[in-house]
């Protein structure tokens, strides 16, 4: 199994914003992580289009941008045209989840799923053809910095489980929490891509501290 590292720009410094995207590039970093937040799906306010236009002029990685946001609908459109890669929604966050996936397939993006701590699977499993990649919140998005949910491993291990069962592809990653310390077992539960705010923008070094985080999963104990 592969390991993905999607640094997430929400603990970067914004104001060396691409010495920062190439720093992490250097150390392997596959994905960058963008975390849009509108102040009423989650309390913070966040990045928009602008930011994912200017991560396209500096950066040729993936850009897998996470909307925390009400009606993510209304950004399919404008965050395809911005550069935008991987479009991951909230499914309490819309009604027609099943259209809006869709959707953004069509607009040549992957379609990601998130799962809260508190959503069940039931969501995914009434879409799971429909998605390119799972999300697990490994904390209860709004805020870097949070320490990772141990409920989150076995919620990995059940996505996973319901990923092979019905045949499908899509990308397992888990946000929220990652260190060099609980990337491991959230590897060995079946995730394939993760998010590091903290433990990579918030290091001296986070070139090395992407390595870092890889190295731990794939060192053998
Ligand atoms: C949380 C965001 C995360 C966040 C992760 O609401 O979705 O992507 O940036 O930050 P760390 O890695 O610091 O927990
Ligand atoms: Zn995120």
């Amino acid at each position: 199994m592969s390991v993905r590292i999607a640094p997430s720009i929400l603990s970067a410094d914004l104001d060396r914003l691409a010495e920062q995207v190439a720093q992490v590039v250097e150390g392997g970093a596959e994905w960058l992580h963008v975390d849009v937040m509108d102040g009423r799906f989650v309390p913070n306010l966040t990045f928009g289009a602008p930011i994912i236009r200017a991560l396209r002029r500096v950066c040729e990685r993936p850009l897998d941008v996470h909307l925390m946001v009400e009606q993510p609908e209304h950004y399919i459109a404008e965050f395809a045209e911005a550069g935008a890669s991987v479009f991951t929604l909230h499914p309490e966050a819309t009604t027609h989840v099943q259209r809006h996936l869709a959707s953004i397939r069509e607009h040549g993006m992957q379609a990601g799923l998130a799962l809260n701590p508190g959503t069940p699977l039931a969501f995914l499993e009434e879409v799971v053809d429909d998605v390119d990649l799972v999300l697990v919140m490994s904390v209860n998005p709004g805020y870097g910095g949070q320490r990772y949910l141990a409920s989150a491993t076995e919620k990995i291990r059940r996505v996973r489980a319901l990923l092979d069962a019905r045949g499908s592809a899509a990308a397992l990653e888990v946000d929220g929490g990652i260190t060099s310390e609980t990337i491991r077992q959230a590897w060995e539960a079946g995730a394939d891509t993760f998010v590091a705010g903290t433990a990579v923008f918030g290091q001296p070094h986070p070139a090395d501290a992407v390595r870092a985080l890889k190295k731990a999963c794939l060192i053998r104990t």
